[in-house]
């Protein structure tokens, strides 16, 4: 049998166009060393989560791109176990190139302080990368062009809970018609990782009765993640 089938491993694959991209030009294999990876995994599903970015900070895969003032990828820590998805950037949002840093955002930053966290320990990104216009709903092609970054950045994290933030982060990620009342605050699964449905900042500061439903539905997740509330 051939020591060599052609077929080159995917993942050594992706490693070698992520070197590719950040300037390496030679790979060094050292002395008869059978230790081909540069890389460990997780510095390259870092790596490629920023090559992603990059690439999506171009993106015009849907008439969003016309009148967005800059893609709102996502901030946070890369590896980090809790991730929240929201909807799609507002207009502070297209503004800043960050999620959720207007009035919803800054409940949302609220949130994760009263779980003891900071925004940099968990990661937050939406299902929608550029503002719809006069934020307006986003169309149903404008979620099928966009999924594939939210769920390939989702593979990258590997989160261990997901904060699904209304109905637009729900139903996008996981392409089921969810009922946000119907469905929040019970445990859901996308991909393996557990899933909280609950509602979206914007929704709070218009029902602020509805904060107590949102906080019992943080405390599941911090207990999933053996935090103490
Ligand atoms: N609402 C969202 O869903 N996402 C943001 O980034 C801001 C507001």
């Amino acid at each position: 049998m051939s020591w060599y089938n052609g077929s080159m491993d995917e993942s050594l694959a992706r490693e070698l166009a992520l070197l590719r991209e950040f300037g390496f030009t030679h790979l060094d294999l050292g002395n008869g060393s059978s230790q081909l990876s540069a890389l460990s995994s997780q510095e390259t599903e870092e790596l490629e989560l920023d090559v992603l970015g990059r690439e999506a900070s171009a993106c015009v895969k849907c008439r969003l791109s016309k009148s967005r003032t800059q893609v709102v990828w996502g901030v946070g820590n890369p590896h980090a176990d809790l991730m929240f998805i929201g909807e799609a950037p507002g207009r502070d949002e297209d503004i800043k190139g960050q999620p959720f840093v207007g009035r919803a955002g800054q409940l949302l930053t609220d949130i994760i302080k009263a779980m003891k966290l900071t925004r940099d320990d968990v990661y937050i990104a939406n299902v929608i990368k550029c503002r719809p216009p006069e934020n307006r709903n986003p169309e149903p092609d404008e979620l099928d062009a966009c999924r594939p970054y939210i769920r390939r950045q989702v593979e990258l994290i590997k989160p261990k809970v997901i904060v699904a933030l209304g109905r637009f982060g729900l139903q996008s990620l996981t392409e089921k018609a969810y009922s946000i009342m119907a469905v929040r605050g019970s445990w859901l699964e996308y991909n393996g990782i557990k899933l909280m449905p609950t509602y979206h900042p914007a929704y709070l500061l218009r029902n602020p009765d509805a904060k107590k439903e949102v906080w019992n539905d943080m405390k599941k997740v911090m207990a999933e993640l053996g935090m103490s509330a």
